[in-house]
């Protein structure tokens, strides 16, 4: 049977659920490795990469014997689906691609080029195949030309019905050249993890944000969210302007990259030797957080998933923030001022406030009363 039927007779969903039919929770870079597995690889031990919402891993779930996925909402995605299907438990999550036991990698593409690097050189060291599978139009020369940088032999499919998949085998030998890059900004040290959001610079949305916390009052000691804490700029802007202060920060974000970068840059400012606490937590925004913990969330919101680009994360963590603030608590958001933000606010938010805006950007205060 291929792997389109297959996928038929599961009931599979993507996470968060979203209300466009027409995004669906897989595409045909599963279906075309899903293929490839069954006709090459049919009782292979396998491991895999950068499951999008478990199709594969409920296909081939006999098969699977662990995995390394960076996002918490694929992972969260993946073990829903697994169990509406009744398939076996989710398989153990490494930390690590070099930790892989399978005698197979295969995997979907990730949209990052730096975070791509990164895979490729911890999977180079493991010495064992990799079957990797993408879009056609998401596998940019930088894609080959990084596995061909890390593998001897790179062995391109046909695309079918526009995807592609890729066999790489023989890893050359090589020392690590993963340079992180560094920046510095208003006397802020930030180091970016690979795959981490805005490798080559601070974003310049955050940027104007920042520029706006001297609106935001901010008591002795407030708990304060950073929702989608990315390389943790807001959080380190914040305490380092009110050094004063025993802020209490918790920085949120999906992506497990983006968590370790925010706390090692956080240690990297001896932010730890202030009077501030901080916590980083992998988590679907404020999901199952207390409700009214929050004096102020602070959110400079995604506008993707990986490669689709759509307001409804941005529309969760909205619901999330109006939950989790305390009545008199405030929830500033920056935006592109082409994202139809306010309107979405105000229908969640008793009073609404445009603070500040500029060519690009506008950024928003909203409040329980
Ligand atoms: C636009 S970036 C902002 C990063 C950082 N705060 C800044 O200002 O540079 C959005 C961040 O939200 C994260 N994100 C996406 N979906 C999320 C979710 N459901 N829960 C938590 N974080 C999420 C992304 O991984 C990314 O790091």
């Amino acid at each position: 049977m291929q792997a389109d039927e297959l996928f038929e007779q599961l009931t599979l969903e993507r996470y968060p659920c979203s209300s466009d039919a027409s995004l669906t929770a897989f595409n045909q870079a599963e279906s075309i490795l899903v293929n490839r597995v069954l006709t090459d690889f049919g009782t292979t031990k396998l491991s895999i990469i950068n499951e999008n919402f478990g199709a594969i891993s409920c296909v081939l779930h006999k098969q699977i014997v662990d995995q390394y996925n960076d996002s918490f909402l694929s992972n969260f995605g993946c073990e829903l689906n697994l169990k509406n299907n009744n398939c076996d438990q989710t398989k153990p999550l490494l930390l690590d691609p070099s930790l892989l036991t399978g005698d197979l990698i295969i995997g979907l593409l990730p949209k990052s080029l730096s975070f791509f690097k990164w895979q490729l050189e911890q999977l180079s060291k493991l010495n064992k195949p990799v079957l990797i599978a993408g879009m056609v139009k998401y596998i940019s020369s930088g894609h080959i030309n990084l596995m061909n940088q890390y593998f001897e032999d790179t062995q391109v499919s046909r695309a079918h019905k526009k995807a592609r998949c890729i066999l790489l085998s023989q890893p050359k030998k090589q020392n690590s050249n993963n340079t992180i890059p560094k920046h510095e900004f208003n006397n802020i040290q930030v180091e970016n993890l690979p795959g981490v959001f805005c490798q080559k610079h601070i974003d310049i949305g955050a940027r104007f944000f920042i520029e706006q916390f001297k609106n935001i009052e901010i008591n002795e000691s407030y708990n304060i969210a950073d929702l989608g804490c990315g390389n943790g700029i807001l959080s380190l802007a914040m305490a380092k302007m009110y050094h004063k202060h025993s802020l209490n920060f918790e920085c949120f974000d999906e992506s497990m990259q983006a968590v370790k970068c925010a706390e090692h840059n956080w240690l990297l400012n001896e932010l730890d030797k202030s009077k501030h606490s901080a916590a980083f937590i992998q988590n679907d925004g404020l999901l199952n957080q207390a409700p009214k913990k929050y004096d102020i969330i602070i959110c400079n919101p995604p506008f993707h998933q990986n490669h689709t680009v759509g307001i409804h994360i941005t529309q969760s963590l909205i619901k999330q923030a109006k939950v989790c603030l305390k009545d008199d608590g405030e929830f500033w958001l920056v935006a592109n001022r082409t994202l139809p933000y306010l309107n979405e606010l105000k229908s969640h938010f008793k009073c609404v406030n445009q603070v500040s805006q500029n060519a690009k950007f506008k950024v928003f205060m909203a409040k329980k009363t």
